[in-house]
């Protein structure tokens, strides 16, 4: 990161925008040594625009084209540009519903984040604590990974464990997730802004604790 400048991050979402709150809160705190600098949406009339909105965080609903899952060619681009525009060090995802590949990523190597409800890398996909509860398991979690062109495949950065209750719904499971998931994003972006994260190969790693930096890729 250069100079003095405050690390500055983009946040894309789809949703609610509750780790989008959860970062905005650790900015604001002096938690979080970044900016938010830009919030992009897919979704015209989602949570995470209109609270970026209350808080005057620059912010666009960028239209996601004509696939489902991904967006297409121009909205790719249109997302690149924006962020381009805004001279970002970090592309947060929170809840952001398109599977982001080949220009994207292109663009921004190593420097796409996501969140996931569970421990990668068990239970990637959707509805991720559906999955924990029918497989039966007693803990899962959430993880923050660097995007790769996999589905939630890239090297972790971080993980929170959240017990799994006897008398858990889905609904139940996923909101404690979420709780942990809101503690995590801004502990993992913390240790990045301060330059505390080196990842080795799938492995990140504290600056701390490494013996040797030797073909470790800054971050
Ligand atoms: C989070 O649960 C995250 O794991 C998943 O999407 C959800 C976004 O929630 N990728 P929110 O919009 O931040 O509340």
């Amino acid at each position: 990161m250069s100079g003095n400048r405050k690390v500055r991050l983009a946040i894309l979402g789809s949703g609610r925008g509750s780790n989008f709150t959860a970062i905005a809160d650790a900015c604001a705190a002096g938690q979080l040594a970044a900016e938010l600098a830009v919030v992009l949406t897919d979704v015209a009339d989602s949570g995470i625009l209109r609270l970026a909105h209350e808080r005057g965080i620059k912010s666009q609903f960028i239209p996601p084209g004509k696939f489902r899952t991904k967006l297409d060619d121009e909205a790719e681009s249109a997302f690149v540009e924006a962020l381009d525009e805004t001279q970002v060090d970090w592309i947060v995802l929170a809840g952001f519903m398109r599977i982001l590949k080949g220009e994207f990523l292109r663009a921004f190597p190593n420097r796409v984040l996501n969140i996931h409800p569970s421990l990668l890398p068990s239970f990637p996909g959707l509805e991720a604590w559906t999955q924990a509860l029918e497989y039966g398991v007693k803990v899962t979690g959430c993880t923050v990974h660097i995007v790769d062109q996999g589905v939630d495949t890239g090297p972790i950065l971080g993980q929170r464990t959240v017990p799994v209750m006897d008398d858990d719904t889905p609904a139940l499971l996923y909101a404690r997730i979420q709780q942990a998931e809101n503690l995590l994003y801004p502990e993992v972006l913390q240790a990045l802004a301060t330059g505390r994260l080196v990842i080795h190969g799938r492995r990140s790693v504290a600056v701390e604790e490494m013996v040797s930096k030797q073909n470790c890729l800054e971050i």
